[in-house]
C-alpha cells in the first residue's frame, strides 16, 4: 500500500517546488512528483525555469554583457584589457554548472523541509488520487487530501518553421549553441526573442528578428517600448515588425525563411533559427478523463482567483493556468495554495506582478501603462525621468533609458511604473511595493533615496508627477 499524503504536488518547477516546500513548512505531509530528466540522465527538480529558462538564459545574458563591456566600455574607463575574446563552450559550461547547483539545491531543500520527492509522471486519477508511472513503466497510486497541479508549459511550434536538429530550435536549443552563429534568425520579438537575440548579437551574430505584429512590445508602456526598440536597434538587432513567416527550408547547414511584409514576399538565409512565438500549457495527460477538471480550448486548467479547479481539493498553479507565464507568479501561487490547504486565509494581488526583460538595458514594469489607464477611462498624471540626468548612471556608463510613473490624476495613487535602464529589474520592486501598499506618487516623492543610486530616477519620476523633478530642466 503506497503512502497517503496531505498534499501531492505534480511538477517541481518554481510553482510546484515552492508549493511543496511551503505546504511541508505548514506541517502538511507533502510529496512532489517530477519527471524531468536532466543532462545527467537523472530526474532533476526546478522545471523550465531552472533547467532551460530563467536561470540559464540569465547566465548567458550576464556573460555576454560582460564580454561587450570588456570589449567596448573598458577602454573609456582607462582599463586596458587587451584583445577580449569569448570561449562559448566555457560560457556554456559555466551556465550548466549554475543549473546543476540550483537544481541540486531544490532536492536539498526538499530533504530539509521533509518533502517526499517522487520520481515519475503524475496523473490525477480522482479528486484524491495521483497515479505515478516511474521511468520503468511501473504505476503506483498515492492518496492525497489535496492535489496541486503545477505542470508548467512548453514552447509553441508553428507549421512554417518546424524544429530541425540544431538548426531550427526553440529556446532550449538556443541555450545550447556551442559556437556563435554568423547569421541568426529569431521568430518572435517577445521576451525570449529579445533576450536570446541579445545574447548572440553581443557575441557577434548578425541577428534578424521577424515579428508578426505591427507594434513592438505592445504590453509595455509606449514611451518605454519606443526607447527599448531604439536602443536594441542601436546595438545591432534588426527587428522587422509586421513580418509574417510563411515557410522555411533547411538547405544543408542553412535555413531559408520566407516571410511577407509591407513590401511583399521576402526571403532570408540564416545559419541558425530560433522559434520563440510563445508558450502553451503542458497539461496533456496530467488529468485522467472523467475527473471533471475543466480546461479551456488552449489547454489551460480553469481556476478561480485562488487557483481552485472545478474539482474541490484540486488546485492548479503557474504556467498551466491563466495569467502571465512567470516564475515568480507561479511561486506566489504556490505559496497561496499551500497556505489555503493548511487552513489559512491567503490571496494574491494579480495587479502587482512585475515583469522584467533582461536585455541591456533591462526593461521592467508593473501595473498599468498610460495607454491601459486611458483605455479604462482613468485620467492620469505621468512623471518621467531620464537616466541621462542621473549622476550614478553617468558613473556606471549607463545613461540610456528612463523611469516613468503613472498616477491617478484625482487620487495620486500609483497605477504603474515602467523603467528601461540598467538594473530596472531590481528597481521595479519599488513599483511593486508602491502598488501593493496603495502608495501615492507623493509617498515616493517624499521618501529619502540613497545617493548616488539608479533608484533616484524613480524618486525624480515621482517628483516629476507634479512637475517638480530636481535634476531636470
Ligand atoms: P515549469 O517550470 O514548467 O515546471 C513544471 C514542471 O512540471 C516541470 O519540471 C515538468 O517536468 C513537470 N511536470 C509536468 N507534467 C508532469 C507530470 N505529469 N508528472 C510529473 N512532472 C510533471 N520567468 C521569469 O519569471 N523570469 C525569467 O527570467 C524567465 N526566463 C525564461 C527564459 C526562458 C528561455 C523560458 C523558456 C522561460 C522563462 N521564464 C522566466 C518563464 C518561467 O520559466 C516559467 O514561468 C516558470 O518556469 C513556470 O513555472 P511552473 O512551475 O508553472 O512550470
Ligand atoms: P512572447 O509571448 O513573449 O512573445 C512571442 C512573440 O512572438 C510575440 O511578440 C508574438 O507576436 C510573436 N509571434 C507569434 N507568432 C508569430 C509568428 N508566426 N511569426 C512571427 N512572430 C510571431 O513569447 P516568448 O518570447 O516565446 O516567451 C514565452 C513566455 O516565456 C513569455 O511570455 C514569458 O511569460 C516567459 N518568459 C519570461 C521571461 C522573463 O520574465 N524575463 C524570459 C523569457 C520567457
Amino acid at each position: 500500500m503506497a503512502d497517503k499524503f496531505d498534499v501531492i504536488v505534480i511538477g517541481a518547477g518554481p510553482g510546484g517546488y515552492v508549493a511543496a516546500i511551503r505546504a511541508a513548512q505548514m506541517g502538511l505531509k507533502t510529496a512532489c512528483v517530477e519527471k524531468w530528466i536532466g543532462k545527467e540522465g537523472k530526474v532533476v527538480h526546478g522545471g523550465t525555469c531552472l533547467n532551460v529558462g530563467c536561470i540559464p538564459s540569465k547566465a548567458l545574458l550576464e556573460a555576454s554583457h560582460k564580454f561587450v563591456e570588456a570589449k567596448h566600455d573598458f577602454d573609456d574607463m582607462g582599463i586596458q584589457a587587451g584583445d577580449v575574446t569569448m570561449d562559448v563552450k566555457k560560457m556554456m559550461a559555466r551556465k550548466d554548472k549554475i543549473v546543476k547547483n540550483l537544481t541540486g539545491g531544490i532536492s536539498g531543500l526538499f530533504k530539509a523541509n521533509g518533502v517526499t520527492a517522487i520520481e515519475g509522471t503524475g496523473k490525477v486519477t480522482s479528486a484524491k488520487q495521483v497515479e505515478v508511472t516511474d521511468h520503468d513503466g511501473k504505476a503506483t497510486t498515492y492518496d492525497a487530501d489535496s492535489i496541486v497541479v503545477a505542470a508548467g508549459s512548453v514552447p509553441v511550434e508553428i507549421p512554417p518553421t518546424p524544429l530541425k536538429d540544431d538548426l531550427v530550435v526553440d529556446s532550449t536549443g538556443a541555450l545550447e549553441f556551442q559556437e556563435t552563429p554568423k547569421r541568426l534568425g529569431v521568430i518572435g520579438a517577445g521576451v525570449i526573442g529579445l533576450e536570446l537575440g541579445s545574447v548572440w548579437n553581443r557575441l557577434g551574430s548578425e541577428v534578424t528578428v521577424l515579428e508578426a505584429m505591427e507594434g513592438f512590445l505592445p504590453m509595455v508602456d509606449g514611451a518605454v517600448a519606443k526607447e527599448t526598440q531604439k536602443l536594441l536597434k542601436k546595438q545591432g538587432l534588426d527587428i522587422k515588425l509586421n513580418a509574417r513567416v510563411t515557410g522555411s527550408e533547411v538547405k544543408g547547414k542553412e535555413v531559408v525563411v520566407k516571410y511577407t511584409d509591407a513590401d511583399g514576399e521576402q526571403e532570408i538565409t540564416f545559419d541558425k533559427l530560433i522559434v520563440c512565438v510563445g508558450r502553451k500549457p503542458y497539461t496533456k495527460g496530467v488529468i485522467a478523463d472523467g475527473v471533471g477538471i475543466d480546461t479551456d480550448e488552449r489547454g489551460f486548467i480553469h481556476v478561480d482567483d485562488q487557483c481552485r479547479t472545478s474539482v474541490p481539493g484540486v488546485y492548479a498553479i503557474g504556467d498551466c493556468v491563466r495569467g502571465p507565464m512567470l516564475a515568480h507568479k507561479a511561486s506566489e501561487e504556490g505559496i497561496m495554495v499551500a497556505d489555503i490547504i493548511a487552513g489559512h486565509k491567503a490571496e494574491m494581488n494579480y495587479d502587482a506582478i512585475p515583469n522584467v526583460i533582461y536585455t541591456f538595458p533591462e526593461v521592467a514594469w508593473v501595473g498599468m501603462t498610460e495607454q491601459d489607464a486611458k483605455a479604462a477611462g482613468i485620467e492620469v498624471k505621468v512623471g518621467a525621468f531620464p537616466f541621462a540626468a542621473s549622476g550614478r548612471a553617468m558613473a556606471n556608463n549607463a545613461t540610456e533609458g528612463m523611469a516613468r510613473i503613472i498616477a491617478d490624476a484625482e487620487t495620486d495613487r500609483v497605477l504603474g511604473m515602467h523603467i528601461v535602464g540598467q538594473h530596472a529589474g531590481e528597481m521595479i520592486a519599488q513599483g511593486v511595493i508602491a502598488l501593493e501598499f496603495g502608495s501615492s506618487a507623493e509617498d515616493l516623492a517624499l521618501t529619502c533615496y540613497a545617493h548616488p543610486t539608479m533608484s533616484e530616477a524613480v524618486h525624480e519620476a515621482a517628483l516629476a508627477v507634479e512637475g517638480h523633478a530636481i535634476h531636470m530642466a
